[in-house]
């Protein structure tokens, strides 16, 4: 090496930490604080399906149709700005970051989601986003579709019944339409069972865990304890990787 060239660095920062799991399971979270953590992109893939479903239903496509929505996927324009609290989503230009959660929206995009042409439009988008490195992305297909290299992958789950009353807990936060008591904490886990049966048994990508991903359940831990947990992951990872570099 020359004296004037700068030394490799020991340890790769532009890794990707890809997360999955079903709704509720506290991924949001946990993607959020890693992404603080250890100076990541935060990159929520749900809310591209939520904008693109957001379109579908504005222009009256039948959420069934897969000739319609491909045609819809092709021109269409979904960008994800990573912020500090959360992801700013825009859907050809517009911001509908506010108008996206919404009850009627979460259903579509799960049904949405279940056809390729649109997953493989959103998945191009995902991994130019990502090609870089240096993100977090949480999704249900990232370890083994998106980013199937990634360096760590984190597969969070919990009872259905206990990832059903955080979302009601969130919803009462948020004063959107679907706040308590709108809604009953029974219709909600309803909801949530219903979403997660279309998100695991489609034919292209389902919701499962990818074969080398750490399984996290979060079933007996309150969210600190698996934020905890998922940041020792990564950090076992990063401490591997000083090992490997120190002894090469
Ligand atoms: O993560 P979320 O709840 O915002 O996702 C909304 C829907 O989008 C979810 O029910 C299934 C779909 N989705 C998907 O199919 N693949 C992803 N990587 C992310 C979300």
């Amino acid at each position: 090496m020359k004296a004037d060239e700068a030394p490799e660095p020991k340890l790769k920062r532009n890794f990707v930490v890809a997360i999955d799991g079903p709704a509720g399971a506290g991924k949001s979270t946990i993607a959020r604080h890693l992404a603080r953590h250890f100076g990541l992109l935060n990159l929520e893939t749900g809310a591209m399906y939520r904008a693109f479903a957001l379109k579908a239903l504005r222009l009256d496509v039948p959420l069934d149709d897969p000739a319609a929505l491909q045609r819809l996927a092709a021109e269409t324009e979904i960008k994800l700005e990573p912020g500090d609290e959360e992801n700013r989503v825009l859907l050809d230009g517009e911001d509908v970051t506010g108008q996206i959660r919404n009850h009627t929206v979460t259903d579509a995009a799960s049904r949405v989601s279940v056809f390729p042409p649109v997953r493989a439009a959103m998945v191009k988008r995902q991994q130019e986003i990502g090609a870089q490195g240096g993100v977090v992305m949480e999704g249900r297909d990232i370890g083994t579709v998106v980013f199937p290299n990634a360096e760590v992958k984190i597969f969070l789950d919990a009872a259905p019944e206990v990832r059903g009353m955080r979302r009601y807990d969130q919803l009462g936060q948020t004063g959107h339409p679907d706040a308590k008591p709108a809604r009953p904490p029974e219709e909600v886990i309803r909801d949530l069972r219903a979403r997660d049966e279309r998100d695991r048994n489609r034919a292209d990508s389902p919701l499962r865990p990818a074969p080398d991903a750490y399984l996290l359940d979060s079933t007996n831990l309150s969210l600190e304890e698996a934020v905890k947990t998922a940041e020792n992951t990564v950090e076992a990872w990063l401490a591997k990787q000083g090992r490997d570099a120190t002894n090469r």
